[in-house]
């Protein structure tokens, strides 16, 4: 008997932003530095000093958002490290990720170049925890203010005359971690001090955000709320809260079995939980107090597999390789998304090239597409459009996860089977809409730990399926551990 799963093709959630299928870039291992940049002076084909095939796969997935520069490194960044001619830039340590000597090769016209080049807005990490009101100030002011400023005729002598226009800024990162080891009444007293001097500059009023929990932490959560909102006069500019939520596993990343992968994968459950329970609570505080609704993030997620001393000597900290179940996994988070369109306002997968789920991996000067970036290139499709109620007998984490969007003329479904010891014939039944052709494709592989290597780059890719449109429904078949896309065009 085939799984039925069906799709209320009339019942719209909200609309899939496209920053739900953000990307987050750090100092940290090979990201930056080795990853996405090479230096302007290297012999590995590149932009400007960026790695030239990074930059053509990161545009073609069109990466609608990218943070910087941390995550944990954000909170010892002092931007000015990063501007002006090259050789006159500082080296400093990252004390944060391995006492590496950096360069500042890349720094903030690097990165927006990045950003212009892919077609990325761009998303400023400032430094809370080191760093001064005065500093963040500073850069936005050097970012966004167009000209006449000391700080503005910088950047403009530093070569960009127009203003970056940069919109969104994060205060602090983790700061009840390695962003200050904070409790949430000292980072809510700290976020009110910073945000109030952040500045609006040439027409850019910033979109800023504020640390949330580490997974479902309400304490954090209240606590931060309590201290931001009680007994203030003003209430500091918010608007967006951010949640880190990532999946941590218990083997390196090519010796998963069964266990270990339904082990891991039922944390995506937990982030569903928590996506539920922070956004109430966001919103109860939103109707108590009369403050404009938050935005909730998942500003970090993905898979965190166990690290191989070798092979980060080899590659870099954090880097891992990646396989047929990060396909999965990331099917598992968008589809979380798409489920709670309505109550997110971006999600950044950690990270974009060389660290942790990494949708790029490089060595030298080869740069692979990881199955990771195969799942999100086909579920690019389901930006701007809009999430519709899906219905499934099973449970999304461990037996069956789907997601749907529509338009006028097509329903797109990512379905995700993420056992990897059960196929499934699935019936995919619409509702409010009828079927008329159907095209699809399926990543998986009969090996689990199946991935991408520089030997053979693209082993695990998306391959057409074959599915069939007949009535209201459409029949196809999912290998256990499988992503499988379907486009279907109405009548
Ligand atoms: O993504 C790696 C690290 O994970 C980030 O620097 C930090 O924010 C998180 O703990």
């Amino acid at each position: 008997m085939p799984d039925v799963i069906t799709i209320h093709a009339g019942d719209v959630i909200g609309v899939i932003r496209p920053a739900l299928h953000g990307h987050f870039l750090e100092h940290l291992g090979t990201a930056t530095y080795g990853g996405i940049w090479v230096g302007r002076d290297s012999t590995i084909p590149n932009i400007d000093g960026l790695r030239r095939n990074a930059v053509e796969y990161l545009r073609d997935l069109a990466v609608p958002v990218l943070r910087w520069p941390g995550g944990c490194f954000a909170d010892g960044y002092h931007w000015r490290d990063g501007i002006g001619p090259a050789d006159r830039r500082p080296r400093t340590v990252n004390h944060r990720w391995g006492g590496v000597v950096e360069d500042n090769g890349f720094g903030t016209h690097e990165f927006m170049r990045l950003c212009d080049l892919i077609g990325a807005a761009p998303y400023l990490a400032a430094n809370m925890g080191s760093g001064s009101p005065a500093e963040v100030r500073d850069w936005v002011e050097y970012c966004n203010y167009p000209s006449g400023s000391s700080l503005a005729d910088m950047r403009v002598a530093n070569g960009a005359g127009a203003p970056f226009g940069v919109r969104t800024w994060g205060l602090g990162n983790e700061s009840w971690a390695c962003g200050g080891t904070m409790t949430a009444e000292e980072y809510a007293a700290l976020y009110a001090r910073f945000a109030t001097f952040v500045p609006t500059c040439g027409g850019t009023t910033p979109y800023l955000i504020a640390v949330g929990p580490n997974n479902n932490d309400t304490g954090w959560t209240r606590r931060f709320f309590d201290t931001l909102i009680g007994g203030r006069m003003f209430m500091p500019s918010l608007h967006g809260y951010a949640m880190h939520f990532y999946s941590w596993g218990t083997r390196s990343a090519t010796a998963y079995d069964a266990a270990a992968i339904r082990e891991q994968f039922a944390s995506f459950g937990a982030m569903e939980h928590a996506i539920i329970e922070q956004r109430a609570y966001l919103d109860a505080v939103a109707r108590r107090t009369g403050i404009p609704p938050i935005d909730l993030l998942v500003d970090e997620w993905g898979t965190w597999d166990v690290s191989e001393e070798d092979v980060e000597a080899r590659h870099g900290l954090f880097w891992q390789q990646n396989t047929v179940r990060d396909a999965v996994a990331a099917a598992l988070g968008l589809n979380v998304f798409h489920r709670h369109a309505e109550k997110l306002g971006m999600c950044n997968i950690a990270q974009v090239v060389n660290v942790l789920q990494a949708s790029l991996l490089t060595s030298g000067d080869a740069c692979v597409r990881t199955p990771t970036y195969h799942t999100l290139h086909l579920m690019k499709e389901h930006r701007g459009r809009s999430a519709v109620r899906v219905e499934t007998p099973l449970d999304p984490a461990t037996a069956l996860s789907v997601s749907a969007s529509r338009d006028e003329r097509t329903v797109v479904v990512t379905c995700a089977n993420p056992d990897p010891d059960v196929e499934r014939t699935v019936q995919v039944r619409l509702t409010g809409a009828v079927p008329f052709t159907v095209e699809g494709a399926v990543i998986t592989d009969p090996d689990h730990n199946a991935c991408n290597t520089f030997e053979t780059p693209d082993r695990v890719v998306p391959r057409p399926v074959s599915a069939h449109c007949s009535g209201d429904s459409i029949t196809a078949t999912m290998p256990g551990l499988s992503v499988l896309h379907l486009r279907i065009r109405l009548a």
